[in-house]
């Protein structure tokens, strides 16, 4: 049983939807704060309840606009600390920074190393996130992180279209563990797009796919549209070798103007995202069905809380 006595969610302004959701699956009201937001760019965060000795949880994706948002993160932490929390866990659904996790060229940062230390510095005790974009990305943390899976959710929402001949596509090598645990869950074969980026530009080409795709329906899936490249240019690839029609479910729907764009001039049927960003600065289309992970969020927040294992949701 979760009392408000010792529990408090709190949502930065990057997920007060998902925050208020989530509050309502536990039964609880979301705790109260204001963040104020200077003309010169500067942000100001303030707690407006007692926080001393309760266990925070502070619900905050960091994306439109990421640096804004993280930036609000890391006061909150901070806030929390010096109001002498207990405890602060950090639900981040979407981390924006997480696909900088390499020096794959010269002289470049891995920011998701250097956000996972300022997130660890201002003094989180805990992270619950959801498909990071690679899981080792944990291992950036001290602290422990609970990466959660959309899988469960998004296959759901997938299975309710009752969809004949479906065939789960990885749209490239990366993602494929990931796909193959969607293809087992839905009981649907597996095809693999071998994709190609060059440079920075969000430009993706798919250079041939692995697996007969003819006559399928194929499902795409991946941790993130962005561009909305990936997804468009092998959903092209997929009907030119025969596939019937094409769907995708991704878990974190980055969707800018371009996307959108893309996304209406592209043979994709239907797109399954979840609400784990909900700040795009874009109205998504009838096209795009948003899937809610709140009540995933609030069973992973009821079980740190009460000390219960997380791991069961984690199976797939
Ligand atoms: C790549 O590694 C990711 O999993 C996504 O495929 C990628 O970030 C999607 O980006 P965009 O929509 O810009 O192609």
């Amino acid at each position: 049983m979760l009392t408000g006595d010792d529990i408090l969610v709190f949502g930065g302004s990057g997920s007060q939807n998902l925050t208020f959701s989530i509050c309502k699956e536990l039964g609880l009201s979301p705790g109260l704060g204001e963040t104020v937001r200077f003309s010169e760019g500067t942000l100001f965060v303030r707690i407006l309840e007692n926080v001393r000795g309760r266990r925070v949880y502070l619900v905050q994706s960091t994306a439109f606009p990421a640096n804004d948002n993280f930036m609000e993160l890391l006061f909150w932490i901070d806030a929390f600390k010096r109001a002498s929390a207990e405890s602060v866990t950090v639900v981040m659904p979407y981390f924006s920074y997480a696909k900088g996790d390499k020096k794959d060229e010269p002289r470049v940062s891995i920011r998701a190393r250097v956000c996972a230390d300022a997130i660890e510095g201002a003094g989180a005790d805990r992270v619950v996130t959801m498909d990071l974009h690679a899981p080792q990305i944990q291992g950036f943390f001290k602290i422990p992180v609970d990466d959660l899976y959309a899988m469960g959710p998004l296959c759901d929402a997938v299975t309710a279209q009752k969809l004949d001949n479906l065939m789960v596509v990885s749209p490239d090598a990366g993602f494929v563990k990931k796909a193959r645990q969607y293809a087992n869950r839905l009981g649907a074969p597996l095809a693999i797009g071998d994709k190609e980026r060059i440079g920075h530009d969000e430009t993706a080409k798919t250079l041939e796919i692995i697996g007969d795709v003819k006559g399928m329906t194929a499902l795409l899936v991946d941790d993130i549209i962005l561009s909305g490249g990936t997804l468009v240019n092998i959903a092209d690839k997929l009907l030119k070798e025969g596939a019937t029609e094409v769907y995708a479910a991704v878990t974190h729907a980055a969707m800018s103007e371009l996307t959108l764009e893309r996304l209406k001039d592209s043979p994709i049927k239907r797109l399954f995202v979840t609400d784990t960003i909900e700040t795009q600065p874009v109205d998504l289309p009838d096209m795009v069905e948003v899937v809610t992970v709140a009540p995933l969020f609030a069973e992973a927040i009821k079980r740190v809380h009460l000390r219960e294992s997380v791991s069961v949701l984690f199976q797939e």
